[in-house]
């Protein structure tokens, strides 16, 4: 695991951009599973930027989602549907993510895992945490077995979604992800944090016990994974971490 702290916010926007360019570079043709949330924004912007500019391609390269919401529609505000328009425009061939009103959303999210496989696995998977250590929607309690399925997404996940869904009441309780197991084939992981409230939940998840109570805390037995943090997140680390 290797573990980079910046200054701020911005600086780790520009890392992460920086490594999925990178990983572009030596595959233009890329499979890259790639996160939502407030914490990858600035990248996704960077992002598009570099594109405008000629400076990065995403013509050949895959983009698939992690997780998504069950019980809403492809144009709810809120659902990672929306976000993935309105963020991640990056002139990829295509974007897929799972269909918030399948009908059968375990057998959807199972599909979506599948084809993720047949199309040659995840090469690069950017990763945000929940401060609940949350990776995609594998809350707390989530094995390091754990396959794509539904779950029912914590309060605290829920929560976190009542601005862009406009109420608590409208956040749905349940959402599809690939599994920890899934996230753990792609070849090389990218995790970001930042913020202050973020402190404690990475401190665990990279210096504490693996353990499903903090499912980010497995990413600590895979062979390439980055830590992309800034100094309010980084704040708890040990010194031998930092
Ligand atoms: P955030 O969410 O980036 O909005 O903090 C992270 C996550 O829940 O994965």
């Amino acid at each position: 695991m290797r573990i980079e702290i910046l200054a701020d916010e911005a600086a780790v926007a520009v890392r992460a951009a920086d490594l999925v360019c990178d990983a572009l570079r030596a595959k233009p043709d890329a499979l890259l599973a790639l996160p939502t949330g407030n914490t990858p924004v600035l990248a996704y912007a960077e992002l598009a930027r570099r594109v405008a500019a000629s400076e990065a391609d995403f013509a050949r390269a895959s983009i698939y989602a992690i997780d998504e919401f069950a019980d809403a529609t492809r144009t709810t505000p809120g659902t990672n549907s929306v976000f993935y328009r309105e963020h991640v425009r990056l002139g990829q061939r295509v974007l897929h993510c799972p269909n918030p009103s399948a009908q059968d959303p375990d057998e959807h999210i199972r599909a979506f895992a599948d084809a993720i496989r047949r199309a040659g696995g995840i090469d690069l998977c950017v990763l945000g945490i929940g401060t609940n250590g949350h990776i995609a929607f594998n809350e707390p309690g989530s094995a390091r077995d754990s396959r794509a399925r539904v779950v029912a997404l914590t309060h605290a996940s829920r929560e976190a979604h009542t601005a862009t869904f406009g109420s608590l009441a409208a956040v749905p309780s349940r959402g599809m992800t690939l599994g920890v197991a899934d996230l753990l084939e792609a070849r090389s992981i990218v995790v970001l944090a930042t913020g202050a409230r973020k402190a404690s939940i990475a401190r665990r998840a990279i210096e504490g016990a693996q353990t499903a109570e903090v499912p980010a805390s497995w990413l600590q037995s895979h062979a390439d994974v980055v830590w992309v943090l800034d100094a309010a997140a980084a704040a708890e680390l040990s010194a031998t971490t930092q």
